[in-house]
């Protein structure tokens, strides 16, 4: 079997309070998945307020599961009000999105702009989670994971077809030697189909990450 990629995506939602409430959760249940998680790399990515805790509980409760930030400054330390520098995530998490087409939209985030994100987080030895809306946006060199996220499929609850996923998964991987996923409105009941393609090596999930009990369901389905 093929080692998979499973990453929650949970954007903007989740006090600490909320973040304590899932990972206690997971807790509760991890005796359940603990062990048919070998071949699979779990990371979560929560807002900059929640690094911390889910830092620090992934820790004191064992669980499998890694942390990502969903953002990165482009520049060092400095005089730069509200940017959060890798060298600061580096001390919380081991994963960044990079790319991600809320970021395009809303914060006008370019592929220069990305470039040097991605460029700054390797440089603090951070892992790069690049997501690209299509087969022929640019990618930085040396990020880790690739995401093929089609715009109108994040958070409408229509996926892409797999069939369509894996082709331009194929054509990513053709250029990048890296793992691709794909993301946009993967559900448990739609992960298997997705993961067992061939050109695609897991998912990106934000929706269905955000409740325990359906980001468990996600996992056991895409394990299977
Ligand atoms: P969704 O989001 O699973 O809620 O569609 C995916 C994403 O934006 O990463």
């Amino acid at each position: 079997m093929k080692s998979l990629f499973i990453v929650g995506n949970w954007k903007s939602n989740k006090t600490i309070q909320e973040t304590r409430q899932w990972l206690s959760e997971a807790h509760a249940e991890s005796s359940q998945f603990k062990d048919h998680l070998s071949d699979m790399t779990v990371i979560i990515c929560g807002a900059a307020t929640v690094l911390g805790t889910l830092k620090q509980s992934m820790a004191e409760f064992q669980l499998p599961f890694s942390v990502g930030a969903q953002n990165v400054s482009m520049f060092d330390d400095g005089a730069y009000t509200g940017e959060v520098s890798a060298r600061m995530l580096s001390e919380v998490v081991q994963w960044v999105i990079v790319g991600h087409s809320e970021r395009r939209v809303h914060q006008q985030e370019a592929d220069d702009q990305l470039s040097k994100k991605a460029q700054k987080a390797k440089e603090a030895g951070l892992r790069v989670i690049y997501c690209v809306p299509d087969a022929i946006t640019m990618v930085p060199d040396a990020v880790d994971v690739i995401a093929y996220e089609p715009t109108w499929a994040i958070g409408t609850g229509k996926a892409d077809t797999p069939e369509n996923a894996n082709e331009v998964c194929a054509q990513i991987k053709s250029r990048h030697n890296v793992p691709v996923l794909y993301g946009g409105s993967v559900t448990d009941e739609n992960v298997a189909s997705f993961v067992g393609k061939t050109h695609i090596d897991g998912v990106l999930a934000g929706g269905v990450s955000l409740d325990f009990a359906k980001f468990l369901r996600l996992l056991r389905a895409a394990a299977l």
